[in-house]
């Protein structure tokens, strides 16, 4: 492999990835378009349906007007960008990448995603975690026992994810925390630092300083914030050059559909104008949920958020799950993790709109 020496993520890749792996060459990345040309090298058919006219061809693996636009809209390069079905498809993809099955591991700080943990286990990679302090009505992270723990080298820690905001907590870490484990992990370890709801917190992106950082990678999504989880659109961005080619080489040859581009770019143009106003009518809605979940008796604590959903800790197991059955008897569906040891007695509930909101307080009024 080319480059090896000049980039800090490509030798942690699988041996046998980084030594072995030809990635599949699609007829659209080999020729690129040319729009007087007839295209007769990808078995395309020439006779589309009526109202699907342009969908008959594959399109490029990574859409430039999909980059350009996701650039702007994360101050980065194009070329620091890569476009996935939703960040799960990035999770997935960066723990087959960096894990040999049954040897490496990953590592993550619960309570966190479940998906870092279901996609290492789909891996058959370890999965090594290191939970958050709980204090003080908040959750950091233990950053001197995260690093010891990737170093060591009996572990194999490949990836260490850390979400901040954090699912399901919906606090942010100390960003000293953050730059101090991917800082002391550099040559050892790539960070996945997943930012699917930073746009609702008022701490800035490490997308600022990718360039400080050559073993950080982001992960963004236009599920949260650009209201738009149906369409699957994510972004992995990184400033290492030379890992994000090898890793384009990874993905998909065709994973982002031309119908789901045009609306990932249409709701990243809006957000430009909108997105402030949007944010403003979440935070009023969750304040107005905090409100009222603080007077409820059965309720022990509602952890500060900033993201679009609340963690709520009820008195009991039994008093969550009351709780949970009336909202389900009123079709108010809740995520319930009342059962899980780092989430005791805990709800996570997304914030809605006005409706949603005045139904879910009508019922916390009559508990
Ligand atoms: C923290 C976090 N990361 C990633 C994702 C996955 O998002 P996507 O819809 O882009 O796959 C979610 C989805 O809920 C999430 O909460």
């Amino acid at each position: 492999m080319k480059n090896q020496e000049k980039s800090a993520l490509l030798p942690l890749i699988r041996h046998d990835l980084r030594t072995n792996f030809t990635p599949y060459s699609s007829a659209a990345s080999e020729m690129g378009k040319k729009d007087d040309a007839i295209y007769l090298n990808a078995n395309e058919n020439p006779y589309p349906f009526s109202n699907l006219e342009g969908l008959d061809r594959y399109d490029v693996q990574q859409p430039p007007a999909l980059l350009a636009t996701m650039a702007k809209a994360y101050g980065a390069r194009p070329d620091q960008i890569i476009a996935t079905r939703g960040s799960d498809e990035s999770i997935d993809l960066l723990i087959r990448m960096f894990c040999e099955s049954g040897k490496d591991a990953i590592l993550s700080c619960p309570p966190t995603f479940g998906m870092y943990g279901v996609y290492g286990n789909l891996q058959g990679a370890k999965h090594i975690q290191v939970p958050l302090i709980a204090k003080d009505n908040s959750f950091s992270l233990d950053a001197n026992k995260i690093i010891a723990t990737a170093k060591n080298p009996d572990n194999n820690v490949k990836l260490v994810f850390l979400c901040c905001p954090n699912s399901p907590t919906g606090n942010v870490f100390a960003p000293s925390a953050i730059t101090e484990i991917i800082s002391a992990l550099n040559g050892h370890c790539a960070v996945i630092l997943d930012e699917a709801y930073i746009d609702f917190s008022a701490q800035d992106s490490f997308i600022n300083i990718l360039s400080d950082h050559p073993n950080l990678l982001i992960l963004r999504t236009l599920s949260k914030v650009h209201a738009l989880a149906g369409e699957r659109v994510g972004a992995t961005i990184g400033g290492d050059a030379a890992f994000m080619a090898f890793m384009r080489g990874c993905l998909a040859p065709y994973p982002i559909p031309k119908s789901v581009s045009a609306n990932a770019i249409e709701a990243l143009r809006q957000a430009e104008d909108k997105q402030e106003s949007m944010i403003n009518r979440i935070i009023i809605e969750r304040q107005k949920l905090v409100s009222a979940f603080e007077k409820a008796d059965i309720v022990r604590n509602v952890f500060p958020s900033e993201t679009n959903f609340l963690l709520v800790e009820f008195i009991s197991y039994d008093a969550a799950q009351s709780f949970l059955k009336t909202a389900l008897a009123a079709q108010i569906i809740l995520r319930d993790i009342s059962a899980k040891p780092d989430t005791e007695n805990c709800l996570r509930i997304s914030v809605g709109n006005e409706a949603d909101t005045d139904k879910l307080i009508s019922l916390i009024k009559g508990l």
